[in-house]
């Protein structure tokens, strides 16, 4: 395990590498054009600093000081008459859900990736068919997408902490940043581009309603990545005296400002061809494809380097998803890492085939429970459900349970006594109070 350690740089990237995903780039940007902008934004700027970097810091607290699989550390942190906290690890299992639905995506972007440079669509409309025939018809295409994004997660993870994972982040997070950068460059020089600024940040209080604070709150869980021991365990790889506060603020602001300048990025070049910016998940497989078509050969180039790096960006988050269960099998269970990652990806392979197929046109129906298909129950479960929970326990655990020693001695000697009050405080009540509110509000009870 130790010479199986992450450098301080290398836990930055690829813990950053987990919060940025299709969160920030697909997930981001349409919620925040649903929900009007700018006030939008200032909530979910607000809550993720706020209520997200607080339990991050507190993941990552329990993490580095344990240095043990999500059961594990629990375990070792809890005092004696308390031991059965252990099971607070085992929310990783929520990642395995997730991880179904987002390699679905994945296959998407291959597909996307592939269509950019040999037909995007060449309007809206036949966007519109291009994206819901694929997604509904294309069964055979989607599964070997899929298949393929299943192998190099895997891969990744059987090589491990530093073989594997950092050295994937180590290539993929500089060339996202460097891709995202340049197109950012190019949106700044268009049209459309002051408009984004002023949708995006300029508060528009005639949208607000709760329902923008509850999508706001729950984004900010899945956007950091937090509640479901992923970043605990990256954390785990990490060595003891580092500080944690300033590890957790890097990687937060890198989240948070790769979302900004997505965003940016995507209004502009919506606005730029005179279009809406709220046509929900659509936005990036549908408006964006067409606006790419209309711009020629140049839009070619950008379309490629869009999907490019909106395939990178999620890559490195499904592998953080597999990490902690992959660790947790390995160090409690004694199973190889080979092995434990094989047969564990192989199983949420298959759950996800279903995933796949409860989309499509041919097994819909039968994959429809209710009011949703299997497709939007395991995100829904995932993001409005069990990692809201899991964020509670991690508050309730570090505000609660683990002695406050521990906490201390990591914090305070970088950040002072009044930073440290601060964060128990959120970490006590401010977070777990709002974020029950705001299940029970979810679920329709308040
Ligand atoms: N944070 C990732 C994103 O924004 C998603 C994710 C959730 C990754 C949970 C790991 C764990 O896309
Ligand atoms: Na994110």
């Amino acid at each position: 395990m130790h010479k199986n350690r992450f450098t301080r740089i290398g836990f930055i990237l690829a813990a950053a590498g987990s919060a940025v995903g299709l969160g920030n780039i697909w997930k981001f940007p349409y919620i925040a054009g649903e929900n009007g902008g700018g006030v939008f934004v200032l909530v979910y700027l607000a809550t993720v600093f706020f209520i997200g970097m607080s339990i991050f810091i507190a993941e990552v607290l329990i993490g580095s000081n344990s240095n043990k699989d999500a059961v594990t550390a629990f375990e070792t942190l809890a005092p004696k008459e308390k031991k059965y906290w252990k099971y607070g690890g085992f929310s990783f299992l929520t990642g395995l859900l997730i991880l179904t639905f987002y390699s679905v995506v994945i296959g998407w972007i291959f597909h996307y990736i592939v269509l950019s440079i040999s037909s995007l669509p060449a309007n809206f409309k036949e966007s519109e068919e291009v994206f819901s025939n694929f997604v509904k018809n294309d069964i055979l295409n989607q599964f070997i997408y899929y298949t393929l994004t299943f192998i190099i997660i895997a891969y990744t993870i059987s090589k491990g902490v530093k073989k594997g994972i950092e050295k994937l982040n180590n290539i993929l997070m500089p060339s996202l940043i460097g891709i995202l950068i340049f197109l950012l460059i190019y949106s700044i020089q268009l049209d459309g581009f002051y408009k984004a600024v002023e949708f995006m940040f300029y508060p528009n209080f005639a949208k607000f309603n709760t329902n923008s604070i509850i999508v706001a709150v729950g984004h900010a869980f899945f956007t950091l990545s937090i509640g479901m021991a992923t970043i605990l365990t990256y954390s785990a790889s990490l060595d003891k005296n580092v500080n944690i506060v300033k590890a957790s603020t890097y990687i937060v602001i890198m989240d948070t400002l790769i979302a900004l300048v997505a965003g940016l990025i995507i209004f502009s070049i919506t606005f730029t061809a005179a279009q809406e910016p709220s046509k929900g998940a659509g936005l990036v497989f549908i408006t964006l494809p067409a606006i790419f078509y209309e711009m020629g050969t140049i839009g070619i180039f950008l379309a490629l380097l869009f999907f490019i790096a909106l395939a990178f960006a999620a890559i490195t988050s499904a592998v953080s998803i597999l990490e902690p269960t992959v660790m947790y099998l390995v160090e409690r269970k004694n199973i190889s890492r080979k092995k434990a990652t094989y047969s564990i990806a192989f199983f949420a392979y298959l759950v996800g085939i279903f995933v796949l197929l409860s989309n499509t046109g041919a097994y819909s129906q039968t994959l429809t429970f209710g009011s949703k298909n299997l497709f939007d129950w395991f995100d829904f479960i995932s993001s409005a459900i069990l990692m809201p929970i899991g964020g509670i326990l991690i508050a309730i655990f570090v505000g609660y349970i683990l002695d406050k020693e521990v906490s201390k001695k990591a914090i305070v000697p970088y950040t002072g006594e009044n930073f440290y009050k601060i964060w128990l405080f959120t970490i006590k009540y401010v977070a777990p109070i709002s974020i029950i509110a705001i299940m029970l509000k979810e679920i329709g009870i308040i």
